[in-house]
């Protein structure tokens, strides 16, 4: 099983970005935790982040034509307004797991929207770095159902 994992604006500023929501893992500890439970569940993990919007609807493309078998994502603010973004979701025809570090739904308005919603499985947030680990289970289950 392969899994794409996306993560967008400033999210490689994890580890050192506002910790009080974030924590102090950083993306390259998330990465390697994916890749260790990946191991264990027989899901190979690629890893793709990128603070231009543009080259993430350009990843999500060329995962069009991969074989991925789920995707997660967390887009960061994107998450709350781009409709590119979303499009270019919604052309895949994988799971799509969206997550995100924060409880988002306890913090500003404007983070309680997700423009992704109707094109995602599943929603996981507020776990921390466990939500990346939440939401790579959450896929190998939508790609395996029980
Ligand atoms: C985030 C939540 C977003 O609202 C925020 O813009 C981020 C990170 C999270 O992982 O909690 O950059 O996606």
């Amino acid at each position: 099983m392969k899994i794409l994992v996306l993560n967008g604006i400033n999210l490689n500023m994890f580890g050192k970005r506002d910790p009080a929501q974030y924590g102090t893992t950083t993306l390259a500890e998330i990465d390697d935790r994916l890749r260790t439970l990946g191991a264990e569940l027989g899901a190979e993990i690629t890893a793709f982040q990128t603070n231009f919007e543009g080259a993430m609807c350009e990843r999500i493309h060329a995962a069009f034509a991969e074989d991925f078998d789920a995707v997660l994502i967390n887009a960061g603010a994107w998450t709350h307004y781009s409709y590119g973004i979303r499009d270019a979701l919604a052309i895949l025809t994988v799971p799509i797991i969206e997550l995100h570090m924060s409880n988002v739904h306890a913090r500003e308005p404007f983070r309680h929207v997700s423009v992704f919603a109707d094109v995602v499985k599943g929603q996981i947030c507020g776990f921390g770095a466990d939500s990346y680990l939440l939401a790579l289970r959450a896929a190998v289950s939508a790609v395996q159902p029980k």
